[in-house]
């Protein structure tokens, strides 16, 4: 019995992958590659020396989803697919509805035709919206300031609401504080296209000559340094937190929402450090206007997660700014 990885070639989900097939788990990928490219499947192998199938597949093709789930023998779906632009999704929200939602309404359908009943899902630290008081607890207010934020409190309760309909569906939603980083091979990573939204990448393509300096959006927020903070996650360790979320299903099956996170929060200025420190490059950077949307402060609490999960986040910063220029140096 294989686990399938929807989303399987983007960030989250190769870095998952990988670790699936180094704990000696079968999986069966399938992405339609909108945020993507085949050459991660390539590299996936590369890195693992496993082999695996793959479906180029878009999920909103019910048929196409039939079809996979005729062919292989899956018994866990762990959802990553889905568009994760936050401005886009205010440009395009009908994309974003039907793309996220849609393929998640269909994806459960055939899970049900077929009998698998084992998910989890990629939710999102954006459920937590503007309302909420950090640290976030899991039983924290949600609500959403974009379509994209909107779609994860949807899933989520849709989820809900089919486990209390058939509690033998097993659901974990997790949801994702800010991940950073990349596979120690240097082989994956995030590589977005175009220019960065997030801090990170837009740091590292100002490491790389690619852009000039980095603009931190604001200093005069309520913070020690007056940047905003945020609760920064290694990829690698977030895909941990999937292998720890696969065991709880198995084990002590419901529906249940668990945060990923470290449980501390750095600044803008503290990231630039970190990155200047782990690689020896210094950042240019000037301040200007706050970006509209943005929070100050966003921290996971995360004792649910290290108290019925047993999931812990081990590395640092510094492994988190190390690991992404050392990808950011293959490109
Ligand atoms: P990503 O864009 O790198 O990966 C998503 C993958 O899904 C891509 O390879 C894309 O091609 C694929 N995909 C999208 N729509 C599809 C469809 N209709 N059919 C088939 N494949 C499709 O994103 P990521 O950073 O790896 O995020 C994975 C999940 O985690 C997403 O659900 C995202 O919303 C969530 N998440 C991400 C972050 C983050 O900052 N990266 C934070 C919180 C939550
Ligand atoms: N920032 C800058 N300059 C930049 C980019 C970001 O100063 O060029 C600042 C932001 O103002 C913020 C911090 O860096 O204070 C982090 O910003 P990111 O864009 O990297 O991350 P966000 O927390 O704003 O949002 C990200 C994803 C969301 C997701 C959220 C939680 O974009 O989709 O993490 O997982 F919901």
């Amino acid at each position: 019995m294989a686990i399938l990885i929807t989303g399987g070639a983007g960030y989250i989900g190769s870095h998952t992958a990988v670790m699936l097939l180094e704990k000696g788990f079968d999986i069966v990928i399938c992405d339609n590659f909108s945020n993507s490219s085949n050459d991660v499947i390539e590299k996936i192998k590369k890195i693992t020396g496993k082999d695996f199938n793959f479906y180029n597949i878009d999920l909103r093709s019910k048929s196409d989803i039939d079809h996979l789930f005729q062919t292989e023998k899956i018994d866990s779906v762990i959802h990553f697919a889905a568009l994760k632009a936050v401005g886009q999704s205010v440009q395009k929200p009908l994309y974003y509805y039907e793309n996220n939602l849609c393929s998640t309404i269909n994806l459960l359908h055939i899970m049900d035709n077929h009998h698998v009943k084992n998910l989890i899902f990629s939710s999102s630290a954006t459920v937590y919206g503007d309302k909420a008081t950090p640290p976030y607890k899991e039983d924290s207010e949600t609500s959403a300031t974009n379509p994209y934020g909107q779609s994860k409190i949807m899933i989520e309760r849709m989820l809900e609401d089919l486990h209390h309909s058939d509690d033998s569906w097993n659901i974990i939603s997790l949801r994702y504080f800010n991940p950073l980083g990349a596979h120690s091979s240097g082989l994956i990573g995030e590589n977005p296209q175009g220019i960065p939204n997030n801090l990170l990448p837009y740091i590292a393509q100002v490491a790389s000559g690619k852009l000039p300096e980095l603009k931190v959006f604001g200093n005069d927020y309520d913070t020690p340094d007056g940047t905003g903070i945020r609760d920064y996650i290694h990829v690698c360790d977030l895909a941990e937190g999937h292998i720890k979320a696969l065991m709880k299903l198995k084990g002590s099956p419901g529906y249940d929402v668990y945060n990923l996170g470290t449980g501390k929060g750095a600044s803008v200025l503290e990231l630039i450090s970190a990155f200047e420190n782990a690689n020896g490059i210094k950042i240019p950077y000037t301040i200007t206007e706050r970006r509209p949307g943005d929070t100050p402060l966003s921290i996971a609490d995360v004792e649910k997660a290290e108290k019925e999960l047993d999931f812990k986040a081990t590395r640092t910063l510094q492994d988190m700014c190390r690991d992404t220029w050392n990808f950011q140096k293959s490109l």
